[in-house]
């Protein structure tokens, strides 16, 4: 065994995939995850892929006093990976209490916990949302890009939680910690056993589209063609679930092998590549033979024109590029939602 990792949020999305991967190097995961956007079958999908059942507790990392007696049931776990979060934009603005507790009361808990239990690193998902839209001179994105005011309650508690997690550290904390901002994680792992189940309609681009090529929505709504891009509609910069995932093991690696004097370090998560909307739905054609029925709407309020990642500080320092095409990535995305009809669940 390489170590052992809390993956706090590890039956959600980006968590799932992450355990994955740090089973497949050699780590021993043990989730805490309440649940609240995830359920007990994704345990299945990692242990069918793995072969491994990680250590499960459902537990809410509010619950300081609760969270600390799982530690002790579970000595020697050398870092924490936090996802758990609440993470839907639009529903911030209408809950903005329930994104700043739940975000983050979860990470000054751990950060109280971690020097306690002498763990060693944190990993934080953070989000290309904390540069807002860029000014034309910095796309692609570096790390050194202005933070801009966040546009919602969700995208201000994860600039927050930077800035919390830095001020620990500066204080003295004996840990280190890197922070990983995503841009848009899409896709499933190849397997199709584990992927993303959003709760709900989907305010998402990538899980509204499979849901539509599969007629549980009668169309997709592209939200603008005219922004001030090549084809009208918005740019992001869409990663492959896996690749992203794999990121994580590197950066815990790096902390635990202490190959760097930085106690704080930010990386990027993203291709480098811009897609629009339309490029997508096409992409996703191509890829699957499937049509999307879709039609131009009004912009979505809020909604960012551009933006996607320089990943070279990731590239060079960690090693990390993604590597899974869009193509590949959506025929994913597509494998997963068959994969959920063949289950019954839509
Ligand atoms: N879009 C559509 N139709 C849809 C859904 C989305 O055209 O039905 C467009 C959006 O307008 C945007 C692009 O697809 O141009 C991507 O939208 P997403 O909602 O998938 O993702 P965002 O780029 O809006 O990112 C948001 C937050 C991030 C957060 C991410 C994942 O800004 O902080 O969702 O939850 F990480």
């Amino acid at each position: 065994m390489k170590g052992k990792i809390l993956v706090a949020g590890g039956t959600g999305y980006i968590g799932s995939h992450t355990t994955v991967e740090l089973q497949k190097a050699g780590y021993e995961v043990v989730i805490i995850d309440d649940l609240s956007n995830s359920n007990l079958e994704v345990l299945d999908g990692i242990e069918k892929i793995t072969g491994v059942r990680p250590a499960f507790y459902k537990w809410d990392l509010k619950d300081l006093e609760g969270t600390r007696k799982i530690l002790q049931e579970q000595p020697g776990i050398d870092g924490v990976i936090l996802f758990a979060a609440s993470k839907a934009v639009g529903e911030s603005v209408k809950l903005p209490l329930k994104y700043y507790r739940n975000n983050l009361t979860t990470v000054i808990n751990m950060l109280e916990l971690m020097p306690e239990f002498n763990m060693k690193g944190i990993v934080f998902s953070s989000s290309c949302t904390v540069y807002g839209q860029p000014d034309p001179q910095y796309l692609p994105v570096t790390e050194e890009a202005p933070i801009k005011p966040a546009l919602s309650p969700y995208g201000n508690t994860k600039q927050i939680n930077e800035e919390i997690i830095q001020d620990t550290i500066h204080a003295g904390a004996p840990f280190k910690s890197i922070i990983l901002r995503y841009f848009n994680p899409i896709g499933a792992h190849p397997s199709a056993e584990i992927g993303e189940l959003p709760n709900g309609v989907p305010q998402n681009l990538v899980p509204y589209l499979t849901q539509t090529a599969m007629g549980i929505r009668k169309e997709l709504s592209v939200f603008g063609d005219d922004y001030n891009t090549p084809d009208g509609s918005c740019i992001r910069d869409y990663i492959n679930i896996v690749d992203l995932a794999k990121a994580h093991v590197i950066a815990m690696d790096r902390m635990l092998e202490n190959k760097s004097d930085q106690k704080v370090e930010i990386f990027n998560l993203g291709t480098g590549h811009g897609v629009s909307v339309l490029e997508l739905v096409r992409t996703f054609e191509k890829a699957t033979g499937v049509k999307v029925p879709h039609k131009i709407v009004g912009r979505r309020e809020g909604d960012i024109e551009k933006v996607w990642a320089n990943p070279e500080k990731a590239n060079k320092v960690l090693g990390w590029k993604a590597e899974v095409s869009l193509a590949d990535t959506l025929e994913s995305a597509w494998k997963w939602q068959l994969h959920l009809r063949e289950k019954g669940i839509q």
